[in-house]
């Protein structure tokens, strides 16, 4: 088995030297880096994070709480170095959501022993979920996914489309992608799939949209064992499906597949506000770029004041151009929010994916462009979750964030 990583916030490179020489000496790999933000980008990849000392100005008590605020990283656990034996520090740790804190001066036995311990724990809680519930269904895992941009062209369907054939690949047939984007949706095309059945036929049949074993005969089969509800063929057609239908028809797909991604599109209607308010994690893509920032900026207000999104909402940054004007530092300032994860620039491999309807993470899947959509499948669906309880009780990423903007 692969080493686990650990990764470690540290600004004080004697104290850096010695918890990363015990960690690595009994066979951890070690990431160190000094700057919280940066950490926060980097957690997601790591099987442990350790905070320690912090510059002035960033206290680890309220890293630590971001971190544990962020659905994204549930799954992650948190181990803080507290710089006393005082029994306050430490439960300040504890309450901002540490799962051990230690304190200084330690052991090297006693850190080894609460890392170990903590990611068997971590691991652990992984391999008994997914769990069962009364009725049958997976208790951990998110089961609505909703991916929306205010903006057109930024990567919205890319990341729904491969998002969901990576969940597919791993759950076949038990997962589906839903193409909202009434008008001129390009789920279908992104698959190359000729839809026999369109979200406008589904409309008409009240049953189906009430009934799980109905509503499967409206989808569409792709290789990947993924089941599309495509968009209607002509813009017109997108009338015909009302706010009310969406909102049958969420739970019903929720009630039939483990898993549903919502190309959510790129308009904000009343069906849209549904979806979110029923999504259990919206994925916001962004490009690194001035208009779509200030866009995805008055959304998250706009949101935030309905009282909807609040929090669930994930920011990803995809990197559509070859060189970035702006850094995430610009990113995160303009949206007063975290970056959690961050899709790579190719110029070949997601036109080519278009063009031959393959999506990136089965055409190319070697690719880093393949390899960071897979990690974001991981990531928004929380296949090895705890129970959705757990989750609830961590989630709370834009909330907090957008009012200290
Ligand atoms: N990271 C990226 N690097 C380069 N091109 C990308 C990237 N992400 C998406 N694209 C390309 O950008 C175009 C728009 O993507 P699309 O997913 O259709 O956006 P949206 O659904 O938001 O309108 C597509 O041609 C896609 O291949
Ligand atoms: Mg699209």
């Amino acid at each position: 088995m692969a080493a686990s990583t650990i990764l470690l916030l540290e600004t004080d490179p004697a104290a850096g030297t010695l918890l990363s020489g015990i960690l690595s000496g009994v066979g951890y790999q070690l990431t160190t880096v000094a700057d919280p933000d940066e950490a926060f980008r980097l957690a997601a990849d790591h099987n442990l994070v350790v905070i320690d000392l912090l510059s002035a100005g960033r206290d680890p008590v309220e890293v630590c709480r971001e971190i544990r605020r962020t659905p994204a990283l549930a799954a992650i656990p948190v181990l803080c170095v507290a710089q006393s034996d005082d029994v306050e520090a430490r439960i300040r740790f504890l309450e901002a959501g540490a799962d051990d804190v230690m304190a200084k001066p330690f052991d090297a036995r006693e850190l080894e022993a609460r890392v170990e311990a903590l990611l068997l724990r971590f691991r652990r809680s992984r391999d008994l979920s997914p769990l069962l519930t009364g009725d049958g269904k997976q208790a951990g895992g998110r089961h609505l996914i909703a991916v929306f941009s205010p903006k057109g062209g930024v990567g919205t369907t890319t990341i729904a489309v491969n998002v969901a054939t990576a969940i597919a690949e791993r759950s076949p047939g038990r997962a589906a992608i839903v193409d909202l984007d009434l008008q001129f949706g390009q789920v279908a095309t992104h698959l190359n799939l000729t839809p026999r059945q369109t979200m406008a036929e589904l409309a008409r049949d009240d049953a189906a949209l009430r009934e799980p074993e109905l509503i499967r005969s409206y989808s569409n089969h792709h290789d990947s064992g993924l089941d599309v509800y495509a968009a209607p063929l002509s813009p017109e057609l997108a009338e015909l499906i009302t706010p009310e239908q969406v909102g049958l028809l969420l739970p019903t797909l929720t009630a039939a597949y483990d898993h549903v991604v919502v190309d959510g599109g790129h308009a904000l209607d009343e069906r849209t506000m549904t979806v979110f308010e029923r999504a259990d994690i919206v994925v916001l893509p962004v490009p690194p770029e001035f208009a779509a920032l200030r866009a995805l900026r008055v959304l998250m207000d706009y949101l935030t004041d309905a009282g909807t999104v609040t929090p669930k909402t994930m920011l990803v940054v995809n990197h559509l151009f070859a060189r970035d004007v702006l850094n995430m530092r610009d990113v995160e300032g303009a949206l007063g929010g975290k970056v959690v994860a961050e899709i790579p620039y190719d110029p070949v491999v997601y036109l080519k994916a278009v063009n031959e309807g393959i999506p990136v993470v089965r055409g190319a899947p070697r690719s880093s462009a393949a390899e960071r959509l897979v990690k974001l499948s991981s990531m928004v669906s929380d296949e090895g979750a705890a129970p959705a309880a757990q989750v609830e009780r961590r989630s709370g990423l834009l909330g907090g964030l957008l009012h200290r903007a």
